[in-house]
Parts: C-alpha cells; structure tokens; sequence
C-alpha cells in the first residue's frame, strides 16, 4: 500500500487509518454546513461509526486499486481530506477529489496536495489522465486546477444532486505528456 506523500513543508498525506475516524468526523461535524453545499455525502455522515465505514470502505477500495484517499494532515493536525476517488487502471485515468476545514483554507495547501497527488499519479501509479470535476459555481475548488495547468473541457450539466438542487460540474483535466512539458 502508498505511504505517506510529502506535499510540502508540514503538509503530508497519510493513508487514512481507523484510528482516524474520531478526529475525521469531528472535522467533518464542525464543517458540516459549507460541505454538504458542494459535497454529497455529509448528510449521511452522522457518527464516528459513519466515518469508521468509510476509512473500512475506502481502504477496501485502495486495496483494489480502484482509489487512493489520503488524510491531509498540516503541522501534524488532520485538516481535510484528499485523493483519487476513483482510478480506472483499464484506462489509467484516475480522478481527485478533495476537502478542507474552513480553518485551514486560504494557504494554498490543497492546490500542493492536489500537485502531489498528480505527480504521484502520474510517475508511481503511471496514469496517463488525471481529472478533477467541480461545481461550476465552486470557485475555490475550480482555481485548483486552473492553478496547476490543467485543461478545462467542459461542463456536465446537472451532473450532482445537491441540497435540493441539481449542480453542472466543470471537467478538468491533465495529461502525462502536459504534465512532463509544463
Ligand atoms: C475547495 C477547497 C479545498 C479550496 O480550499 P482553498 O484553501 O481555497 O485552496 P488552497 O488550499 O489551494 O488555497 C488557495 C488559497 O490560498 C491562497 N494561497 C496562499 N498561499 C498560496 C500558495 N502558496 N499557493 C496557492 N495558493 C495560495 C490562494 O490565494 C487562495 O486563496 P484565495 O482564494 O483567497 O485567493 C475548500 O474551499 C473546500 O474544502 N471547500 C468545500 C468542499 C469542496 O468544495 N470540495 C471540492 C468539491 S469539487
């Protein structure tokens, strides 16, 4: 299994543990209200338990090969969560999702562990595409990968159901070749 990435000084993703499941659903509780906006599955999250089956889940997942989570931990505290949702080894192409505590945004963080995670995409798992999709309203997230040079193609409307409502994503994308000339 991956071990941790450095992303930058004090920034580190660990593969996410059990252990992890009681500070994951604190930093989940205080920051319930802003995910659930951009984010589907909070609602559901309503428990330590909750979050233990999801470290369970998704590991389950990594062992397949099928996706690579990670917490984000900054001077050695949990701060959100990042990696690739999902990886289709078939087509290697893997895709990045991400969050992040309200405390620790506006420091660039995400937009390193999100580099880190596309060079450890691109040389360790030798994906050729990687992907990121955002509510085409989600300004912050969108600027993380405009930020890193990756390609927008496109919309998919009405592709989430959140909150009542029905969001289109902006689909970004980069490919090994872009990634090696920038
Ligand atoms: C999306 C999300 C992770 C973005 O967080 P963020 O803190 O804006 O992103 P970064 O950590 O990359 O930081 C970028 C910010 O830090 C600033 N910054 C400071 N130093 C920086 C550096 N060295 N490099 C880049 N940005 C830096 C940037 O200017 C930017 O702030 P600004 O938007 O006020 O200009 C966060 O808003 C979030 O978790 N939202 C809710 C969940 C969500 O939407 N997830 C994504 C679903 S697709």
């Amino acid at each position: 299994m991956t071990g941790v990435i450095k992303a930058a000084r004090s920034l580190e993703l660990r593969p996410l543990r059990l252990r992890d499941a009681r500070p994951l659903f604190a930093l989940v509780d205080a920051n319930r209200a802003r995910l659930r906006h951009w984010l589907p599955w909070p609602d559901a999250n309503r428990s330590v338990q909750d979050s233990r089956a999801y470290i369970l889940r998704v590991r389950a997942q990594a062992r397949a090969g099928m996706a690579l989570p990670f917490g984000l931990w900054w001077k050695g505290e949990l701060v959100g969560v990042a990696g690739f949702v999902w990886l289709d080894p078939a087509n290697h192409s893997g895709g990045i999702g991400y969050w992040l505590a309200r405390e620790a945004e506006g420091h660039g963080l995400m937009t390193a562990a999100v580099a880190a995670l596309a060079r450890h995409g691109f040389r360790a798992l030798r994906l050729n595409r990687v992907e990121i999709r955002a509510g085409v309203r989600n300004r912050r997230s969108r600027a993380i990968p405009e930020r890193l040079g990756f390609r927008h193609e496109g919309t998919l409307r009405q592709a989430e159901r959140l909150v009542g409502r029905y969001v289109d994503h902006a689909v970004y994308g980069l490919l090994v070749g872009e990634w090696r000339a920038r």
